[in-house]
């Protein structure tokens, strides 16, 4: 049977830089509402909003204090039911971030667990331990150890994946289960049609009286991810979720961040037997290499290029191992990773062809707002707006190690996901339309033209974008066969294939020209990027050119 979401293409929108309407510097959920006319343009037909629930905001809106109101920063209940409404109107569905691993220490669960450790809610939890020590090794992601003593004094401790304003739920406690069921359950009788089910791989943990193995100091917390990713319980106690709710929301995308999760996990996660997500958002996409990266500093925080060979590997690999399993997740960036412009393509010519050749495979397209415009990364002159203690560390160590503060400032800039998460580029007015006040996340930013120019030019990014839209909406791109042809290292050629119809997309992945001989004359360009000819079945592509051809 098929479902709305086999011919999805979603816009991921951060609602803190969209469109602020009410001039705090603030992307909010009436700017969205304005802009439904430009998503319709676009041709976009799903929206996936980054959490807008209550939070403090230490991970800008992953650490929810309330799960069933909105932030005041972002909306109330009725412009979210509005926008729901005008959404659907356009006909573009709506998915939210569900965020079921943690919540913020301000959750009154979480205040209940602290005030009475005897109570109903510190099972909503994981607290271990005594005298304050911590009950094992492992390190959270977001650095330091997973355990913070329980602050009320009791001399346990309690865990965090994330940051330590985020305590994890205890997903081995039945209520839990039960108690996120219900808040699945309201949003989508709200009328919201799917859910990204945040960090949903680590919901289960392993014996945690168990230090992790590593030869480094034992003392030191180290990154323990076989013990708090994929394990099996992950399924066991999701499977329920998923079963009872697409019960009653058969139509329900439930669509899984599983960031570490290879391709035969994505498999299981997304089989129809399985009963879990109909697809996965996987991190290993884009394999880089050493090339030029300074061992004596943070390699995360440098800038690296792309495996090439390593990357059609991966490309090829989920695509033919989801094969009539599921929909591969197509997406070049994100709101955890520098933009594609900044991290990968580096000009408007790469960025158009290596669209084509993510969003034109087999699967469902993601697109980062701003990725249609070419934006890219802000720049920040200080570490204060990254807000991350490894930035503070990565320059103070970039200085010891000879670089300038301004050149570690501009690599952590061009690598860090806070510079992805900026306004909006509307217009050429104060602040790009984004808002009448300094945006809340500031910094320098590129020579990207507005929507608004681009919207006039049929030569733009943004008209690019439009065009491939309405081409990933043919079936042939939607439903065709999917088949790698083998031409090298330096260029990336598929076929899609439906019944009699077949195209070819063919991109030159180097700054040298380079010719391609297709199995088949080609007859039609049905998109192009960059410079390129055309005899019959012979194919020269210039710089990082790219087109999609039918034969
Ligand atoms: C994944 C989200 O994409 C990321 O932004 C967040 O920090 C973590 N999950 C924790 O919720």
């Amino acid at each position: 049977m098929s479902s709305w979401y086999d011919h999805a293409i979603i816009y991921q929108v951060y609602p803190k830089s969209f469109q602020d309407s009410n001039g705090d510097g603030i992307g909010d959920l009436n700017g969205i509402r304005q802009r439904i006319p430009y998503l319709q343009k676009l041709g976009i037909n799903a929206v996936w909003l980054n959490p807008i629930f209550v939070s403090p905001q230490v991970d800008n809106g992953y650490d929810v204090a309330n799960y069933y109101a909105i932030d005041e920063q972002i909306g109330t209940m009725a412009e979210m039911d509005s926008l729901i409404k005008e959404l659907h109107a356009a006909g573009i569905h709506l998915i939210l971030d569900f965020v079921l691993n943690h919540t913020s220490d301000q959750h009154p669960w979480f205040k209940d667990a602290l005030a009475n450790p005897d109570g109903l809610y510190r099972d909503y939890y994981i607290f271990k331990g005594h005298d304050n020590r911590r009950p094992n090794n492992w390190g959270s992601f977001f650095g330091g150890s997973v355990w913070e003593p329980d602050p009320s004094g009791t001399g346990e401790s309690y865990f965090h994946l994330f940051d330590k304003h985020m305590p994890d739920l205890n997903w081995a406690n039945p209520e839990v289960r039960l108690s996120m069921e219900d808040v699945a359950r309201f949003w989508l009788g709200r009328g919201v049609d799917g859910l990204r089910i945040d960090a949903f791989i680590h919901i289960a943990k392993a014996n945690l009286d168990q230090d992790f193995p590593t030869t480094a100091d034992n003392s030191q917390p180290v990154l323990a991810e076989p013990f708090y990713a994929n394990l099996p319980q992950v399924q066991s106690w999701l499977r329920p979720f998923s079963q009872r709710i697409r019960a009653d929301y058969p139509d329900v995308f439930l669509l899984g961040e599983a960031a570490s999760a290879n391709v035969n996990l994505a498999v299981d996660y997304t089989s129809p037997e399985a009963h879990l997500m109909d697809s996965v958002i996987t991190f290993r996409y884009f394999p880089t290499t050493n090339t030029g990266i300074d061992s004596a500093i943070a390699t995360n925080l440098q800038p690296a290029s792309i495996d090439w060979p390593e990357f059609k590997k991966t490309q090829v690999t989920w695509q033919q191992t989801l094969s009539g399993v599921s929909r591969p997740i197509l997406y070049w960036g994100n709101h955890d990773m520098a933009r594609v412009m900044t991290r990968v393509a580096h000009t408007p010519v790469a960025a158009a062809s290596l669209a084509m050749l993510m969003y034109l495979q087999q699967g469902t397209p993601i697109i980062y707002y701003g990725e249609e415009l070419g934006m890219e990364n802000l720049h920040y002159d200080t570490v204060a707006p990254f807000a991350d203690g490894s930035v503070d560390d990565f320059v103070e160590t970039a200085q010891k190690a000879g670089y300038s503060a301004a050149d570690a400032l501009t690599m952590a800039s061009a690598t860090h996901k806070m510079p992805a998460r900026g306004p909006m580029l509307w217009d050429d007015s104060a602040h790009n339309g984004f808002s009448t006040h300094k945006p809340w996340n500031d910094g320098r930013s590129d020579e990207t033209a507005s929507a608004e120019r681009q919207s006039s030019d049929p030569h733009s990014m943004l008209s690019f974008y439009q065009q491939l839209i309405q081409l990933k909406q043919q079936a042939l791109f939607e439903d065709g066969d999917y088949c790698l042809l083998s031409t090298g290292d330096d260029t990336y050629v598929y076929r899609r294939q439906l019944g009699q119809q077949t195209a070819y997309v063919v991109i030159n992945l180097s700054s040298q020209k380079t010719v391609i001989t297709l199995p088949a004359a080609a007859a039609q360009v049905m998109l192009s990027a960059g410079d390129y000819t055309v005899n019959d079945q012979q194919i020269i592509l210039g710089a990082h050119a790219g087109l999609a051809l039918s034969v």
